[in-house]
């Protein structure tokens, strides 16, 4: 869906609908006042007699309202004026866009990016204002005779009032609609279920952005990966009936010289656990073992889209784990691209596995920074819950740099220490080192595992286990996380154009 941008007046916008806002309290704010003049004052009234209250989340809508030339207007609530912050700002967007969604509306007139928010101007609002629909009004219907959740409005306007907004709110709006696009991307694959979307699926699904999105795809298959000596990677792909494939995407904005960012995503299109298997519980979500990989499409789809001029590439390292008999066995060593040998102690840290070979073949391109993203742990989700994303990392800078992403997109991690304390947990007796630390901090031994195949650059590892999808129930489904924090850190490194 595309968002267009305009500086207008909300009284006389016809549309099917005009969405405002306001602030709790009797007073109309300044850019509302024009509505509530032309409606002879009735805004006021309404406010005054607690029709509308202005806290935070709620939606009214008025129809037919006199005086202004839309069908419908919609005041969304934004809480204390002067105490809103942009996280906050962002849900009572979404309460809006759901609002939208599950109505009549088609034709839809937003003037919230002028809402007051606590450090940050209305190229922030209008961003966020971008993504918050975006990613109420995704849905998963391919799958379903009848798709259900309402529906999304045909034709969407972000307004200013202020016409010196307009440029800031259309550079908001720009990278918002290319986060959120890149989000929808990463959630449908995730969402597709592993009898679809299996590894040959996904390099298809990438092989598309060389046209759509002018990226070089490349795909190795399980011969070459044999030729590049990937025994971890290939070992977990044994028990499968589908072959694994290893996805590099490349986006070209910067010189032929500079050095890619890599992005580095653990693509398990479904892990069982192989020999190790895991519980029956609540195993179809480990469909969404790919998120990472899923993430890292978002991230390549949104660099490319708002044509950043660096170079970042892409590599997804992708297959299953099942149990078979010719699957990987607790005990069994395996010789990894490094040369490293690793003793497979449980099947289900497959993840790691397939890591570690993408991460020694991410060296070639001499990257100047690299990124992995993995659901790697379930000790994660116990750790931070479901709000920040875990963050380790061999270079201080750059962990800084991912925190401050982490804020300013709204998709926080938080760093875990990755001291030598922790290396000892992987020792093995029979080879270079296992591929489980003990019971104790399983995310921390996990990216200590991962840090012995980085060593030759600046790397940091995201664990988004607990952020990258909502389990159980209605609201199951994948999140797009760490799609934005990703798309910041792109935006971040670029060089800024004059
Ligand atoms: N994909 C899982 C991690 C996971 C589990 C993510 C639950 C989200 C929710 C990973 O491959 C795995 O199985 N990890 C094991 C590691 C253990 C065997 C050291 C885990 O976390 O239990
Ligand atoms: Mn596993
Ligand atoms: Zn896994």
């Amino acid at each position: 869906m595309k968002l267009s941008v305009k500086a207008s007046t909300p009284d006389t916008q016809k549309a099917h609908c005009v969405v405002i806002g306001v602030y709790e309290g009797r007073t109309v704010p300044d850019f509302a006042k024009r509505v509530d003049d032309a409606m002879g004052g009735a805004l006021k009234q309404r406010l005054a007699k607690g029709d509308i209250t202005g806290k935070k989340n709620q939606v009214n809508v008025l129809y037919g309202p006199e005086g202004l030339a839309c069908d419908r207007l919609m005041v969304v609530g934004f809480g204390k004026r002067h105490k809103l912050k942009l996280a906050d700002y962002r849900k009572a967007c979404r309460r809006a866009a759901e609002a939208i969604r599950n109505s009549a509306c088609r034709d839809v007139f937003l003037w919230l990016p002028e809402v007051e928010v606590k450090q940050a101007g209305v190229e922030q609002t209008s961003r966020q204002l971008a993504e918050a629909l975006l990613d109420a009004w995704y849905t998963f219907g391919e799958l379903k005779s009848e798709p259900n959740g309402g529906k999304a409005p045909k034709r969407v306007t972000i307004c200013v009032s202020d016409k010196r907004q307009l440029k800031k709110a259309q550079s908001g709006v720009r990278e918002g609609q290319a986060i959120g696009n890149g989000m929808q991307v990463a959630r449908r694959l995730a969402d597709l279920p592993g009898n679809i979307c299996t590894p040959s699926f996904l390099a298809g699904e990438a092989r598309k952005l060389q046209r759509s999105h002018k990226l070089k795809v490349t795909v190795l298959d399980d011969k070459e990966m044999k030729k590049q000596g990937m025994g971890a990677l290939l070992s977990v792909a044994r028990g499968s009936r589908q072959l694994p494939k290893l996805i590099v995407m490349e986006h070209h904005g910067g010189k032929k010289s500079d050095a890619p960012i890599a992005l580095v995503g653990k693509g398990l299109t479904f892990d069982a656990g192989g020999i190790s298997i895991k519980p029956a519980a609540g195993m179809d979500e480990m469909k969404y073992d790919m998120c990472g990989a899923t993430s890292v499409f978002g991230a390549v789809i949104a660099a490319s889209e708002l044509n950043l001029p660096i170079n970042v590439v892409g590599v997804i390292p992708s297959s299953e784990n099942l149990p078979d008999g010719n699957a990987n066995k607790p005990g069994d060593i395996v010789t990894s691209m490094s040369g490293q040998t690793i003793e497979i102690l449980n099947t289900d840290a497959e993840g790691r596995l397939i890591l570690s070979d993408a991460l020694t073949y991410t060296a070639r391109f001499k990257p100047v920074t690299v990124i992995d993203i993995a659901t790697l742990t379930g000790a994660c989700v116990i750790a931070l819950g479901h709000y920040a994303s875990g963050l380790m990392a061999n270079n201080q800078r750059l962990a800084d740099q991912l925190v401050k992403a982490g804020e300013r997109s709204l998709d926080r991690v938080w760093q875990l220490p990755l001291w030598d304390d922790y290396q000892s947990s992987l020792d093995s007796n029979f080879a270079d080192m296992a591929n489980i630390g003990g019971r104790s901090a399983g995310t921390i031994t996990a990216g200590c595992f991962l840090s012995r195949y980085a060593k030759e650059f600046k790397w940091a590892h995201l664990d988004i286990a607990g952020t990258a999808w909502q389990s159980g129930g209605k609201e199951k489904g994948a999140t797009g996380r760490i799609v934005p924090l990703l798309s910041q850190y792109l935006i971040d490194s670029s060089p800024k154009r004059r």
